[in-house]
């Protein structure tokens, strides 16, 4: 029988022993797997573990302000927040293709994280939060080469340093009770999984500032209200997205001309096949008017009833 308290126990211990007096160095995303990673070496070596968090203002609403709190105020982890936004939106101008943008994310990640680890000197061990599954499917050719996702080795492996992965063993839902374990913050430990190129993809088409803005102020409204009816633990993710039409509506005596927010919720238990969510049509009908009555630039509301296959849950 597997216990969460012995493993933490043994794999403090074997951290401590491995990296000693050396330094080590996390990126630190905010998603479930580096966190429990970061406050587990952490737990080993104290202040010789730093984070950097790289937010490239593709986040959710508040949530670069969240992993702020959570890793600097509470567990006084050495956390080097960089706000990278106006780079990565520079190097996204014009761009539309989903592939496109990953990779520039990616590359441009790379790029802030090896410029902030320079500023640090001798850095012995990169910790990463690889977790089993992770480990089987880049090692196989399965769905995760139909997009090409990120934040599986993608740090280049740099020969000045060691990797630790100490969650290379563990399933999801083990990693949770581990960082349940480390009281590590419901709202991380149960989040809902976040792609690493964040709202660039949930933005369809070019991305810009305003519409950053708007789907970020949707998608806030969508979760509180999920949450609030109590369904938030029955869905696997749901999230909004903004398509690149503009459709014509009526407010007051006005004519609008303005965006439409795309509502997309799965049920799924691993996000290879998904199911879209019965969300009761009151539920549905209460956001719909939250999102038009208060994000400025929408006047239209859809629901995606498309199953994955044949759709992905992620519109790009
Ligand atoms: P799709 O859209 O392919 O998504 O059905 C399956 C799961 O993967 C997430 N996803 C990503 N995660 N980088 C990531 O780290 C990415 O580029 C990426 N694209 C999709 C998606 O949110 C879903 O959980």
């Amino acid at each position: 029988d597997w216990n969460m308290g012995d493993f933490i126990e043994e794999t403090v211990d074997k951290i401590r022993k491995e990296v000693g007096d050396g330094k080590a160095l996390c990126a630190l995303s905010g998603g479930v797997d580096s966190s429990v990673a970061a406050v587990l070496v952490h737990e080993a070596i104290g202040d010789n573990l730093t984070c950097i968090f790289v937010d490239h203002g593709l986040l959710r609403k508040n949530e670069g302000d969240q992993v702020e709190k959570i890793f600097r105020d509470k567990f006084k982890i050495n956390l080097i927040r960089v706000n990278a936004q106006e780079r990565f939106l520079n190097k996204l101008k014009g761009v539309t293709d989903p592939e496109r943008k990953r990779k520039i994310i990616g590359e441009e990640f790379i790029r802030v994280f090896e410029e902030e680890k320079k500023k640090l000197g001798k850095i012995d061990y990169l910790v990463q939060g690889t977790i089993y599954p992770d480990v089987v499917e880049s090692g196989t050719e399965t769905a995760s080469v139909i997009k090409s996702h990120h934040n599986v080795g993608g740090l280049p492996e740099d020969v000045d340093f060691k990797i630790i992965e100490p969650l290379n063993q563990l399933f999801k839902d083990e990693v949770r009770e581990v960082g349940r374990e480390l009281n590590i913050p419901e709202e991380i430990v149960n989040r809902q999984p976040f792609p690493g190129p964040g709202l660039a993809i949930r933005v369809l088409g070019e991305i810009t500032e305003e519409k950053l803005e708007i789907v970020r102020e949707a998608d806030w409204i969508f979760r509180e209200e999920i949450k609030k009816a109590g369904l938030d633990s029955e869905i696997w993710q749901y999230f909004a997205a903004l398509p690149d039409i503009k459709s014509v509506g009526v407010m007051g005596d006005e004519r609008t001309y303005a965006y439409t927010i795309a509502l997309r919720a799965v049920t799924s238990t691993d996000g290879m096949t998904a199911d879209w969510a019965r969300i009761p049509f009151d539920v549905l009908e209460k956001i719909s008017n939250k999102i038009v009555n208060n994000v400025d630039g929408v006047n239209r509301v859809v629901y995606d009833i498309t199953s994955k296959p044949p759709a992905t849950i992620e519109w790009e």
